[in-house]
């Protein structure tokens, strides 16, 4: 019912939006990934439905259903394969919000085969790539939407934020106030931009999500 009363401040407004890890496999049998459940990309794209905004979700391995009024998800794995689903979809987007947790780095080379213990207590090592910035790569488009980003730090979060706001060339970030939020149900937030800070205070990831999208509306206008 209040998801229902929502005021439908994002009507006629496509928003994409990148949730959950990526998974970066080593061999077929195993991979690199992180702690990232989407909970917060999934309760950001049901409130823009809510809103009334057209909401494509691109989302990386999660055990999450798609929140109702979503109208497109993209289900990926890898870092790459997030960055080629976006690109197309970016320059038709009003807004981007980039929550995923993407990964850094992947392994340079995919074995074909598991890799086996031969006995010998060999350790294998890995070399490892650079994966593309999503997000830095859409909020360099000529016809870019208005993009929003995520930072999750364990130190100095107000100060990496905006280092990460000015990188990325982002029109807003959101900081993660810490300690540890992956997977919880709840969350308090500091938005950074160009002007200051601001913080929401501590509140379930739901009402946060509602928001950080009355935020963004304002932003459009
Ligand atoms: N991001 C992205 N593509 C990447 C890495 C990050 O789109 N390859 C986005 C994230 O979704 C997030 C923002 O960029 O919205 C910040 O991600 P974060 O990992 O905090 O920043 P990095 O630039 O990767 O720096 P670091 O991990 O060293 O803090
Ligand atoms: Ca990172």
């Amino acid at each position: 019912l209040i998801a229902f009363f929502q005021p439908k401040r994002l009507a006629g407004k496509k928003l994409l939006i990148t949730a959950g890890p990526t998974f970066e496999p080593i061999d077929p049998v195993r991979g690199l990934s992180n702690r990232s459940s989407g909970k917060m990309g999934f309760a950001i794209a049901r409130a823009a439905a809510e809103a009334g905004a057209e909401v494509t979700l691109v989302a990386g391995p999660v055990h999450l259903d798609t929140p109702r009024g979503v109208r497109r998800r993209i289900d990926v794995q890898t870092a790459q394969q997030m960055f080629d689903a976006v690109l197309p979809l970016a320059p038709q987007s009003d807004v981007f919000v980039a929550t995923a947790a993407v990964a850094d780095w992947r392994p340079a080379k995919v074995g074909e085969q598991k890799i086996k213990k031969d006995g010998s207590g060999r350790i294998p090592s890995f070399e490892m790539t650079e994966n593309p910035d999503i997000l830095a790569t859409v909020a360099a488009l000529p016809d870019r939407p208005l993009c929003v980003g995520f930072a999750a730090e364990s130190e100095k979060l107000a100060e990496h934020a905006r280092a990460k706001l000015e990188r990325k060339k982002a029109a807003l970030i959101v900081g993660n106030i810490g300690p540890a939020t992956f997977g919880r149900d709840d969350n308090a937030l500091l938005l950074v931009d160009a002007n200051g800070e601001r913080e929401l205070p501590h509140n379930d990831k739901l009402s946060l999500a509602r928001e950080l999208i009355r935020d963004i509306a304002t932003r459009l206008q």
